[in-house]
């Protein structure tokens, strides 16, 4: 037995004057987004914001449902948006906010695992890292690529045994 390590880095920012202007507009719309999320359950809505490589931004929100199930998280109805519209084009940064209780999150929203792993697709299908930005009322975090939040992953390559 072998024991092995797997470290991951985690950017920690204090305010959103750190950033460039481009990440800042990105963080703002994931943060404008979140009033058009359909939350009716949870009342916990989450705006996403995507850059593409193409320079154009896309937004997504989470949709619940009756059923709950068959509700969907802001991340995924933002990428699987993004990949519909621009099949070619790769994701390059997604920014997360969340607002429940008449406020911004305290703590930066991470994806959930079903999130990490359509992320991962589509870092991995167009061979370029996705930066997570994950946004709270005071403090961001970041992580440089969608790998950094799920080793171990399930890819293509095993479905061929
Ligand atoms: N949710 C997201 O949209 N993204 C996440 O990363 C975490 C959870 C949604 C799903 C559900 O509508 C609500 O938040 C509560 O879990």
């Amino acid at each position: 037995m072998k024991k092995v390590d797997i470290t991951t880095t985690v950017l920690q920012y204090d305010s959103i004057d750190e950033f460039d202007k481009e990440t800042q507009s990105l963080i703002q719309k994931s943060k404008d987004a979140v009033k058009n999320a359909y939350a009716p359950y949870s009342k916990f809505k989450v705006g996403a914001a995507i850059l593409l490589k193409n320079g154009e931004i896309i937004t997504g929100t989470n949709q619940e449902n009756a059923a709950y199930p068959s509700g969907l998280c802001a991340e995924r109805v933002a990428m699987f948006y993004a990949n519909s519209k621009y099949p070619n084009v790769p994701v390059m940064s997604i920014a997360i906010s969340s607002f429940t209780n008449n406020h911004f999150a305290e703590v930066p929203t991470p994806p959930c695992g079903a999130c990490r792993q359509v992320l991962l697709e589509s870092e991995t299908r167009f061979e370029t890292p996705i930066k997570i930005i994950m946004v709270s009322e005071n403090k961001i975090t970041v992580v440089e690529n969608a790998k950094s939040l799920l080793p171990l992953n399930f890819e293509e390559s095993m479905l061929e045994g």
